[in-house]
């Protein structure tokens, strides 16, 4: 079945009825329409394709409890206004489980079913309710964020002017020392003042704004983050190209959205050590198109998503709420800053990035909205 069928199924139906697919196409709610009788899905929005993460061509032809499993409640909806007692029923509800979609948990959303006349069709629209919670929490979380850095900013600089001091007395210090035995105290000094200079300097370089604005394809990007992972990764790993090629040159600060990528593959790489013994180690480069979106409350027609998606382990259950807060580490030796300075960096181009985790499965998600040049900051 296709958007075809639909239409031929609508020219059948009222008069206006040929240009529903196009109407319902922009609609910012995910929306599917299947027929009645056969219960097959003969046509899906674009919303709904971004909230199932499947395209169009997957889901239609499939049937409606392929995509929402058994939901007695939204069973009950559908043979209400399938039987005629009304036209349409609108009520709150929990989606379980959409195949495919990038929540792979339950979302509770506001869901309205309602009878095409004449027509045979039923449409389902969901919009999940959650949203307004969520990004309130996004934004309190954002903030907290946000206070973190700049404390951490203010204690960088703070350490950072009398470091060169403390290291170049040290190095004075080892020329006047009369004992070569002693050197090895002034050497701790240095090497671990140089360790520190490195921290602060990490702490202190998402202060740098994107600054070198230019279009480029993303695609590109991510083959240098896969060779550069794959390069210190080169046994037992794959990481797997899903990129939508139709995806237009994004306008950005191409170097910092590597660093923001790499980062974050770096880690997945890390975490995969168990899995790359036995050879089964996977991470997964995903681009798609994303349409009307709303990141920081600004709302954009269009923005690039691009997912990483690693089989491993998880985030640890007691850092994952804080994962993008600096010096939050769950690793032996880890700074705790690769996910901070992604975050920022991605924040300068107006993005958003979250990660959803659970045992073999963690992903990553980053969208950058498409934005007109004389706005890019
Ligand atoms: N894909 C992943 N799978 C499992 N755990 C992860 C994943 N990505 C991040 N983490 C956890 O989040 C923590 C924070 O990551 P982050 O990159 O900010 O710091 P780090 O890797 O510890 O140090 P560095 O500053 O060197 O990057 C990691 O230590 C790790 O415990
Ligand atoms: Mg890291």
């Amino acid at each position: 079945m296709s958007a075809g069928l639909l239409r031929n199924s609508f020219k059948g139906a009222a008069s206006a009825a040929p240009f529903f697919p196009t109407l319902l196409d922009q609609m910012p709610n995910a929306l599917v329409v299947f027929e009645a009788k056969s219960q097959l899905l003969v046509y899906v929005n674009p919303a709904a394709e971004s909230a199932l993460d499947l395209s169009r061509k997957s889901l239609e032809g499939q049937s409606v409890r392929d995509l929402f499993g058994d939901n007695p409640p939204l069973n009950l909806m559908i043979a209400n206004v399938q039987l005629g007692q009304t036209s349409a029923q609108r009520q709150e509800m929990t989606l379980h489980s959409l195949p495919g979609s990038i929540h792979q948990e339950s979302i509770p959303a506001h869901v309205v079913v309602a009878m095409f006349d004449d027509a045979d069709l039923i449409m389902i629209e969901w919009f999940p309710i959650d949203q307004q919670l969520r990004s309130e929490r996004d934004e309190r979380v954002t903030q907290q964020v946000e206070a973190n850095k700049e404390l951490m900013r203010n204690l960088a600089h703070e350490i950072k002017n009398p470091l060169g001091g403390i290291r170049g007395a040290a190095q004075l210090l080892e020329f006047e020392l009369p004992e070569k035995g002693l050197k090895e105290y002034t050497q701790v000094i240095i090497k671990e003042s140089d360790r520190l200079q490195t921290l602060v300097d990490r702490l202190l370089a998402p202060h740098r704004k994107a600054h070198n604005m230019e279009l480029f394809n993303v695609h590109e990007a991510l083959e240098r983050v896969r060779s550069l992972v794959l390069a210190e990764f080169p046994k037992g790993l794959r990481i797997i190209r899903n990129y939508d090629t139709s995806l237009p040159d994004v306008l950005g600060d191409r170097e910092q959205l590597i660093q923001a990528v790499l980062n974050i593959a770096h880690n997945a790489a890390q975490a995969l050590s168990d899995e790359i013994d036995k050879g089964t180690a996977q991470i997964e480069l995903k681009t798609r198109v994303a349409r009307s979106v709303t990141i920081a409350k600004q709302r954009y027609k269009m923005a690039m998503d691009l997912h990483v998606i690693d089989n491993g382990p998880g985030i640890p259950a007691n850092i994952r709420e804080r994962i993008f807060f600096p010096l939050v580490s769950g690793r032996e030796g880890g700074s705790g800053l690769g996910l901070t300075l992604a975050q920022t960096f991605v924040q300068h181009h107006q993005g958003s990035i979250a990660c959803d985790s659970r045992p073999g499965c963690t992903n990553f998600h980053i969208q950058i909205p498409y934005r007109k040049r004389e706005k890019a900051s």
